[in-house]
């Protein structure tokens, strides 16, 4: 069967790895991996977060864009088109909408959080930051919610520069755009790990990202350990997909899903050492919680020399890396509007903004008109973070690595990865037996129907995962005929 024709590719080589490094690096490593590793307690956390990101990270960013490159359109139509191809039910094309869903669902708090990075850089200015205590801070950051036209101006703005650089097209907007920002984005974080290596409490930050202390691993911790390696990696979004349908066909996939994902683990650990050291050096709490950054920073920065300099490069770190995940969010979007009803991007990307602006309205309402609208325990913002990063992200994550692993013809994803056997038969085994397995106990877990903790129980994991594999591997020889052939 004829493949579909690319309507969009990355123009350099660097195109893609700089757009899903964008969309990767984001309010995920630099706000919250700093205050989740805070709040489990540091190293054991880390390392959790490490083994996610390559028993379960790699290989379905190594899926995804593979799905993406192979059926070449939005998450909808690439997957549906593959499942076509390779023979699976065309149901399996709801993997690809639950990702699109998902991904708004994402960019409608995630505006909000990032519009917390633009008017921190502006208020590190205009001298509103000038509170002296933790909790004077924390009244600065409730104060700058509680005011819905402050909290929707400022999100109103992240929203149009988003719109605006996607309405461009995916060469002239987005590419253009990462070709500068992330460049720029390293160099402010290498600037601010130099200063934090300077000023003296480096060490306290090193050994509280990396002693491993074991009381600390729970199952708890891994719940979200995991929702957070899907969500730093934008897996399941739509965001990796339709990035992966631009990317021109000789270019590898296992190379460039490792780039990406060590350039994001990378950034998360770098920013972790700037944040770190930071606060230990002016004696505050790592496990302040979702505030950590917008709280204890700033007083830190008051007390550093060139304090207004580093806080003004450190909020506007985090707002270049918000704004190349957020467009990341609108792509699908965007590209499915534009492929299935031919809308321009130019319409589609001001029609996704009219939907975006009404849901993330109620978002930020939710942090003080309807502050009072709780239902379920949380307000429209957590729902959204809570359904999407541990609900939607690891079931589509689970979705599909079954339709590659599984239900698929193996000659589309072996063509597709185009990979050495021994490297192929690797990625089978990952997606067939080790990530749904750890993602189907997590979720287990996360349900109760495990009435035992599996961290604890972890060999229970390592056997069950075995004796599939043996047995999974005796009813259908694949990896083992791959193995043969090499
Ligand atoms: N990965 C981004 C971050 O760490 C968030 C994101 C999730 C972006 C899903 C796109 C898709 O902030």
């Amino acid at each position: 069967m004829t493949r579909e024709k690319p309507k969009n590719l990355w123009l350099s080589r660097w195109g893609f790895i700089l757009a899903a490094t964008g969309s990767a690096v984001g309010l995920g490593n630099i706000w919250k991996f700093p205050y989740i590793t805070g709040e489990y307690g540091g190293g054991a956390f880390v390392l959790m977060y490490l083994a996610c990101i390559l028993a379960i990270g790699i290989p379905v960013m190594m899926t995804e864009i593979a799905l993406g490159r192979r059926g070449r359109g939005s998450p909808l139509d690439a997957v549906a088109r593959v499942a076509r191809e390779g023979g699976a039910h065309p149901l399996w094309r709801g993997v690809g909408l639950m990702a699109m869903v998902a991904g708004f669902m994402i960019l409608c708090f995630y505006v909000v959080a990032a519009s917390w990075a633009f008017a921190y850089t502006w208020k590190m200015l205009d001298g509103s930051l000038a509170a002296t205590s933790v909790e004077a801070l924390g009244g600065v950051f409730e104060a700058h919610n509680a005011n819905p036209w402050q909290l929707g101006g400022w999100s109103l703005l992240v929203a149009l520069l988003t719109l605006f650089i996607v309405a461009k097209g995916v060469q002239k907007g987005i590419e253009r755009s990462v070709s500068w920002m992330m460049p720029g984005l390293a160099v402010m974080l290498l600037i601010l790990v130099g200063y934090a290596y300077s000023s003296g409490s480096f060490s306290a930050g090193v050994d509280f990202l990396f002693t491993f202390d074991a009381s600390k691993i729970t199952g708890e911790a891994l719940l979200a350990a995991l929702g957070h390696a899907f969500f730093t990696l934008s897996l399941a979004s739509g965001a990796i997909l339709i990035y992966g349908s631009y990317l021109p066909d000789g270019q590898s996939v296992a190379r460039t899903t490792f780039v990406v994902a060590i350039a994001d683990t990378l950034v998360a650990l770098l920013a972790g050492l700037a944040i770190f050291p930071i606060i230990f050096a002016n004696g505050l709490s790592p496990s302040a919680g979702p505030g950590l950054i917008f709280m204890s920073l700033p007083l830190a920065f008051q007390q550093m020399p060139f304090g207004t300099f580093f806080g003004v490069l450190f909020f506007a770190m985090v707002s270049i890396a918000a704004l190349t995940s957020a467009i990341s969010l609108v792509e699908a979007t965007v590209a499915y509007l534009n492929e299935k009803h031919g809308i321009s991007r130019a319409k589609a990307a001001t029609g996704a903004g009219v939907v975006l602006l009404l849901i993330s309205l109620l978002a930020m309402l939710s942090f003080n008109v309807m502050a009072g609208w709780t239902p379920g325990g949380k307000n429209l913002f957590d729902w959204l973070d809570y359904l999407t990063s541990r609900w939607m992200m690891p079931l589509g994550g689970i979705g599909m690595v079954i339709l590659a692993g599984y239900c698929l013809r193996s000659e589309v994803m072996r063509d597709e990865l185009n990979l050495p056997p021994l490297g192929y038969a690797l990625w089978l085994f990952m997606v067939r037996y080790v990530s749904p397995v750890l993602i189907g106990i997590v979720f287990l877990h996360a349900l109760g129907w495990l009435g035992f903790d599996p961290i604890a129980k972890w060999y229970w994991i390592a056997g069950a995962i075995g004796v599939l594999a043996v047995a999974g591997e005796l009813l259908a020889p694949r990896v083992r005929q791959e193995l043969a052939r090499g």
